[in-house]
């Protein structure tokens, strides 16, 4: 699937011409260009030797991969497009689409998020060449936090449930999280509002779970869990009164047609999010209206499962957005939240009278 994401990406500029090629990391690490040293020059060196885009391929050989293919009966994890597709992306690039052969044991490389490079490479090193122009060129526009979600979600977010039951983990997308947790090799422009991107990352994830569950002919159980918790999420984010309301009311029973609503609400919700204003106020008012939510573990309808679901989702909203506030309020609710991580740990024994306890706890300690 990510291939098709990839390729359709990369055509999008140009529906009339033909795709443009991708020429290959070894193409961006000149000492010139992105592979000297110093602050300006250091994004090689970054990726190569702090971040394990660099590595993902590596994976595809471990032990876990093993399991992870005997269970499904593939034979090879490093040629099946189902693991390669994204530890490995350039293993599903047809000839057509390089310039010169590229390695895909070099993982997930820069042209895997900013697009293939052939358009741009050499207009883009041009003084006089401003970051729109790049950008019209086909440099994908990663400074655009709904851009920069649908570029990773597209590996964050969506794996086979069979796959998921042979033992890779849960994908669970997370903006923010995940923007701060890769080693950066750039400087953040404009003002970046950690919670902003939160918001924005959370709707990309939404739509991704309701765009797999609307294909599903029997909706697998537990993504449909972890899909309604979302949308409780989310509604409760909207009731916070700082975004429109695009997912009020949505039903979150398993149907097709709620899943095709609400992949359409959420993709609209996350365009709109990726342009909104946003002070230390929006973050405020967010997090006020998810510690009031203690009675929603107290709804006797909802089986335990799902509202372990909920609280897996919830503790790391309050984490981005306790991180995004200031640092007294962090400070005041930080044993309430470990608390409530620790709480959230364990989907089989998880109780949820005493997490919403935990959260009136924490209710008390933010402003
Ligand atoms: C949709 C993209 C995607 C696909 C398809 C995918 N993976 Fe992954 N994989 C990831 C991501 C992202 C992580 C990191 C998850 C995390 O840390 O929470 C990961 C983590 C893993 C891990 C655990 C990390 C480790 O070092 O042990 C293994 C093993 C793994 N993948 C193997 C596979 C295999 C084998 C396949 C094919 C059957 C596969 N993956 C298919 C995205 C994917
Ligand atoms: C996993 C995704 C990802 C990969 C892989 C990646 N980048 Fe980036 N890169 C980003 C994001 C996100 C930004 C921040 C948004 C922006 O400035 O465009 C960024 C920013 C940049 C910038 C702007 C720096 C600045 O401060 O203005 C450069 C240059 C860059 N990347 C080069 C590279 C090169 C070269 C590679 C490969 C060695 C690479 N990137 C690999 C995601 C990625
Ligand atoms: C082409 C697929 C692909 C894209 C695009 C991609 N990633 Fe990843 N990413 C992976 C895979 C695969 C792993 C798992 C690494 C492993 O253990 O093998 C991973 C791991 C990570 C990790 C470490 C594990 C975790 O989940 O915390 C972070 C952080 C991360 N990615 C952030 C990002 C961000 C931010 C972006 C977008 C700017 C992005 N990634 C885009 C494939 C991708």
């Amino acid at each position: 699937m990510f291939t098709l994401i990839l390729l359709a990406a990369a055509g999008s500029a140009y529906a009339a011409e033909p795709a443009p090629r991708f020429v290959g990391a070894p193409g961006c690490a000149s000492a010139m260009c992105h592979g000297g040293a110093g602050d300006l020059r250091h994004q090689t060196t970054i990726w190569q030797k702090q971040d394990i885009h660099s590595r993902t391929y590596n994976t595809l050989v471990n032990a876990r991969s093993a399991q992870i293919v005997a269970a499904l009966k593939t034979p090879d994890a490093t040629t099946s497009a189902r693991c390669t597709s994204c530890h490995a992306p350039f293993h599903e690039v047809p000839p057509g689409l390089v310039l010169n052969p590229i390695d895909f044991k070099t993982g997930v490389s820069c042209e895997s998020c900013h697009g293939p490079a052939e358009r741009w490479l050499r207009p883009h090193t041009r003084t006089d060449f401003s970051h729109a122009d790049r950008v019209t060129a086909g440099l994908r526009d990663l400074r655009n936090l709904y851009v920069r979600a649908n570029t990773c979600v597209a590996c964050h977010q969506t794996v086979d449930n069979d796959i998921v039951a042979a033992g890779h983990p849960e994908l669970l997308f997370e903006l923010d999280g995940q923007a701060v947790a890769q080693p950066r090799h750039w400087r953040e422009k404009g003002d970046w509002h950690g919670p902003r991107a939160w918001f924005v990352g959370q709707a990309v994830a939404l739509r991704e779970m309701s765009w797999q569950l609307a294909r599903e002919k029997n909706p697998d159980e537990k993504l449909h869990a972890r899909w309604a918790a979302l949308l409780w999420l989310l509604q409760t984010a909207e009731a916070a009164g700082v975004s429109p309301k695009a997912l009020a009311g949505l039903p979150t029973e398993a149907a097709p047609a709620n899943f095709t609503r609400t992949q359409e609400s959420a993709d609209k919700l996350a365009r709109d999010l990726a342009d909104a204003e946003w002070t230390a106020d929006t973050t405020a008012k967010l997090l006020r209206q998810f510690a009031k939510t203690a009675a929603d573990f107290n709804d006797p309808k909802l089986k335990p499962a799902a509202h372990a679901r909920r609280a897996e989702r919830l503790v790391l909203a309050l984490d981005r957005l306790l991180t995004g506030s200031d640092p007294v309020a962090l400070l005041k609710a930080e044993p309430h939240l470990t608390r409530l991580f620790q709480l959230a740990q364990s989907l089989p024994d998880f109780e949820p009278g005493a997490f919403g306890k935990t959260l009136e706890l924490l209710a008390g300690a933010v402003p």
